[in-house]
C-alpha cells in the first residue's frame, strides 16, 4: 500500500475575494500535492471556504441576500481561480455544508459531555472584523492588536472550552516534537505565548445567527475559529468516517498557513483535539506575508496584482515559479512587477527556455529528429550526470522541509550545468568532423536526457511547462511520475525529439515601469 500523505490550506473567508495571498498558500500546497504523488504517496490535499460569522451575515444582509447566496458566489471565485491555478486539491470543504456541520456539532458535544466545555458568561474587548475576543491587557492602545481597529465591550452568555487545562500537555507536546512548529522562529514565539498562560476559551456566540447551533442550545451559535478549524477532521468524514478516509489520512501531514492565523492552528486546534482524544497534526507551517510594491495589501493594491490578470497576461507557469521562487516560504516577500519579469527573463526564458530549444533544435539539425545512442562516457560526462543523481534526494529533503525557492535553486543549478555543457561540448563543431560522430550522439543525447529529468523535477511547479517538455523529448506528457523514473538514461535511442517553440518568449520593455 502506497504511504499516505494529507496537507490543507487554510478555509478560505467568503467576505473577501481570492487575491495573491490566498493563491499563495494554495499554491504551495499544490506544488507539494503534486511532487508527492509523483514519488509515489497517496495524497489528499484539501480546501475550502469558511462561511460563516457575524462579518459575513452583516455583508450579506447589506447587500440584499441570504449568507448562503453571498456564499455561493464568492466560493464559486475561489473554485475558478483554483482551476485557472491549475490547483489540484481532492476536495473542497464548505463549512456551510451538512457533513461540516454534523462533524463540528458531534467534536462539540463530545467536549461538552466530558465537562471541557461548560456554559459560563463572557465580558471581554470583541473586534468584530477579526471575530476575536482580547482582554484588557492585550489591547493595543485600546484597539485591536492584530488590526488596529476599534473593539467594543461585550458580555454575552456563552459557552467555554477549558483551554487552561491544555496548557501543560501542549507545552510538553511542542517541546517534545521539534517539527511541529516550523519555522523554528514562529515556535519560539508560540511557546512564549502559551507560557505566558492559556484563558479558557469562548465558544459560542448569541449576537448573530449564521453559523452551526450549539447542540442542545440553539440560542448560541459555535464560534467561528471552533468551527472552521474542524474543517480538516469534517472533510475526511469525522466522526463516522464511512469512506476511511480519516482512518487513512489523520493525522494531517502538514497544516499549511499564513502567519497571521498561527496562533489558533497551533494552540487553539491543538487543545480541542487534545480534549478530544484525537491525535495532533504532524506539523503546522506558517509561511510569511506578501506585500505588494513594497506596501501591504490594500484594496487598491490588490488590483495590481489580481491573479486572475496576472495569469492572463503573464501565463500560468510564470506565476507560480515566481511566488515560490522569489521568498523562502516562512518570511515575508515583496510582490513586484519588474521582479517578476526578471525572473521570467532570466530564469525561464534565458536559462531554461534557451536550454531545451537550443538541444531540440540541435538533434533535429544533426540527427533529423531523431535520438542517436550514447556512446562511452568522455570528458565531463560522469560529473554532469552525478549532478543530476545528486539533486533528487537534494530536492526531496527541500520539499520536505517546504523549502520551494531551494528545491528550484538545485533544479535551475541543473538546467545551468546543461546549458554549461553545451557551452563545453560545442556539438555544432562535433557536427562539423565526421570523425565525431559518434561523440555528437552522446552529447544530444546526455542534453535530451537532462530535459527529460528536468521536465520531471519542474512538473510539480509549472505543470504545464513539464509537460510541453515532455513531449519534445518523446514523453508521454501526462506521466509525470518521478519514482522508478528518476534515474539517468530514461530515454530510447530513436525517440523522435520535437523541435520546440520557445517556451517563455521574453518580456520586452517593461522591466521597469512596474507596471
Ligand atoms: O484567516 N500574504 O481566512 P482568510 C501571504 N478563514 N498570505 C496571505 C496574505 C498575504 N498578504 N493574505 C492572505 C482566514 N494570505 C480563516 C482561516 S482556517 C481553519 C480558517 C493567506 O481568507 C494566508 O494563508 O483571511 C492566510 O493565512 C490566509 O490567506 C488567510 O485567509
Amino acid at each position: 500500500m502506497s504511504p499516505s500523505f494529507y496537507l490543507t490550506t487554510p478555509i478560505y473567508y467568503v467576505n473577501d475575494v481570492p487575491h495573491i495571498g490566498h493563491s499563495y498558500t494554495t499554491l504551495a500546497c499544490d506544488v507539494l500535492a503534486r511532487y508527492k504523488r509523483a514519488r509515489g504517496f497517496d495524497v489528499f490535499f484539501l480546501t475550502g471556504t469558511d462561511e460563516h460569522g457575524q462579518k459575513v451575515e452583516k455583508a450579506a444582509l447589506a447587500q440584499g441576500e441570504t449568507p448562503l447566496q453571498l456564499a455561493d458566489r464568492v466560493m464559486m471565485r475561489f473554485q475558478n481561480l483554483w482551476e485557472k491555478l491549475g490547483i489540484t486539491h481532492d476536495d473542497f470543504i464548505r463549512t456551510s455544508q451538512e457533513r461540516h456541520k454534523q462533524g463540528v456539532q458531534s467534536l462539540f458535544k463530545g467536549l461538552l459531555d466530558k465537562g471541557d466545555i461548560y456554559l459560563g458568561e463572557y465580558e471581554d474587548w470583541y473586534c468584530t472584523p477579526c471575530e476575536t475576543f482580547w482582554t484588557e491587557t492585550q489591547l493595543m492602545n485600546g484597539c485591536c492588536p492584530d488590526c488596529g481597529r476599534a473593539t467594543e465591550k461585550l458580555k454575552e452568555e456563552s459557552y467555554f472550552f477549558r483551554m487552561s487545562s491544555y496548557q501543560e500537555p501542549l507545552l510538553a507536546h511542542i517541546e517534545a516534537h521539534p517539527e511541529f512548529i516550523q519555522p523554528t522562529s514562529r515556535r519560539n514565539e508560540i511557546l512564549s505565548f502559551i507560557r505566558e498562560g492559556l484563558r479558557d476559551l469562548s465558544i459560542s456566540r448569541t449576537s448573530f445567527s449564521w453559523g452551526i447551533p450549539v447542540p442542545g442550545n440553539e440560542k448560541h451559535v459555535i464560534y467561528v475559529w471552533f468551527d472552521a478549524l474542524s474543517n480538516y477532521i469534517t472533510a475526511l468524514g469525522y466522526p463516522h468516517d464511512p469512506q476511511g478516509r480519516y482512518q487513512k489520512f489523520w493525522p494531517v501531514d502538514v497544516h499549511v498557513i499564513g502567519k497571521d492565523i498561527l496562533r489558533f492552528h497551533a494552540i487553539y486546534w491543538p487543545t480541542f483535539l487534545l480534549a478530544a482524544g484525537i491525535p495532533l497534526p504532524k506539523k503546522v507551517f506558517a509561511h510569511g506575508w506578501w506585500t505588494v510594491e513594497g506596501k501591504k495589501m490594500s484594496k487598491s493594491l490588490r488590483n495590481v496584482v489580481e491573479p486572475n490578470m496576472l495569469i492572463d497576461k503573464y501565463g500560468v507557469d510564470a506565476i507560480r515559479y515566481f511566488l515560490l521562487r522569489e521568498v523562502p516560504f516562512g518570511l515575508d516577500g515583496d510582490f513586484s512587477h519588474s521582479g517578476l519579469i526578471h525572473r521570467i527573463n532570466s530564469d525561464l526564458a534565458n536559462d531554461l527556455g534557451n536550454l531545451v530549444s537550443r538541444s531540440s533544435a540541435m538533434v533535429n539539425k544533426y540527427c533529423g529528429g531523431v535520438l542517436p545512442a550514447p556512446a562511452a562516457d568522455r570528458d565531463g560526462d560522469e560529473a554532469f550526470k552525478r549532478a543530476f543523481a545528486e539533486a533528487v534526494p537534494r530536492i526531496d529533503g527541500h520539499l520536505s522541509d517546504l523549502s520551494f525557492n531551494k528545491a528550484l535553486q538545485v533544479i535551475w543549478e541543473l538546467v545551468n550545468k546543461a546549458n554549461k555543457y553545451i557551452d563545453e561540448t560545442q556539438p555544432w563543431a562535433l557536427a562539423k568532423r565526421e570523425e565525431q560522430r559518434e561523440r555528437l550522439g552522446s552529447v544530444l543525447y546526455n542534453l535530451m536526457e537532462s530535459i527529460r529529468l528536468i521536465a520531471l523535477l519542474v512538473a510539480p511547479f509549472m505543470p504545464a511547462t513539464g509537460s510541453r517538455m515532455l513531449a519534445i523529448v518523446g514523453q508521454n506528457p501526462q506521466d509525470v511520475t518521478l519514482s522508478g523514473r528518476d534515474g539517468w538514461g530514461g530515454l530510447k535511442p530513436g525517440t523522435q525529439i520535437d523541435k520546440a517553440a520557445p517556451l517563455f518568449p521574453r518580456i520586452e520593455g517593461e522591466a521597469n515601469s512596474g507596471n
